[in-house]
């Protein structure tokens, strides 16, 4: 499905409906061009399921987890990220689909062909830059999100 997005405020509100489905184990591969709008989402997200400490970019270091009542949310950034053999290091494959866990990921495209069945994909595009518009595609999904 596609979801125009016209502000930070219905992004916001994304976030909310998205984070009400969230069951645990679930995997968010998000995608899109430098400054599409996924870490704010993230951001947004994580804020949404109750993680109160400061959201930072897991750019160089990969994957930063936090920990809220008894599930991992683990935000990771492969933007800078070349070999394979890095982000299998991170020993995801053991800990993803768990039912105590989150992942969200960004630039997921980098290991899509690694990413479990199960996972939901997020497009981001820009539409128009002038009005801060944003496109966001959803795949894997069952419900039908509005804003
Ligand atoms: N509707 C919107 N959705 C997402 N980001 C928006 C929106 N409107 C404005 N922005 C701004 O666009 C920028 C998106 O950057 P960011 O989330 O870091 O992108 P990415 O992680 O995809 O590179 C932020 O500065 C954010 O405040
Ligand atoms: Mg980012």
């Amino acid at each position: 499905m596609v979801l125009k997005v016209r502000s930070l405020k219905e992004l916001r509100k994304f976030a909310k409906s998205i984070a009400k489905t969230l069951k645990g184990g679930e995997i968010l591969a998000l995608s899109g061009e430098l400054g599409a709008g996924k870490t704010t989402f993230t951001k947004l997200l994580l804020k949404e399921l109750g993680i109160k400490s400061r959201i930072v970019s897991p750019t160089f270091v990969l994957m930063v987890p936090y920990v809220h009542r008894s599930k991992t949310y683990y935000h990771l950034d492969l933007y800078r990220t070349n070999s394979l053999k890095e982000v299998q290091g991170l020993g995801l494959e053991e800990l993803w689909g768990k039912k105590n866990t989150l992942f969200v990921i960004e630039w997921a495209e980098r290991i899509k062909k690694h990413l479990p069945k199960k996972t939901i994909f997020l497009k981001f595009e820009v539409v128009s830059v002038k009005t801060d518009e944003r496109k966001i595609t959803i795949k894997n999904v069952k419900k039908n999100f509005k804003i």
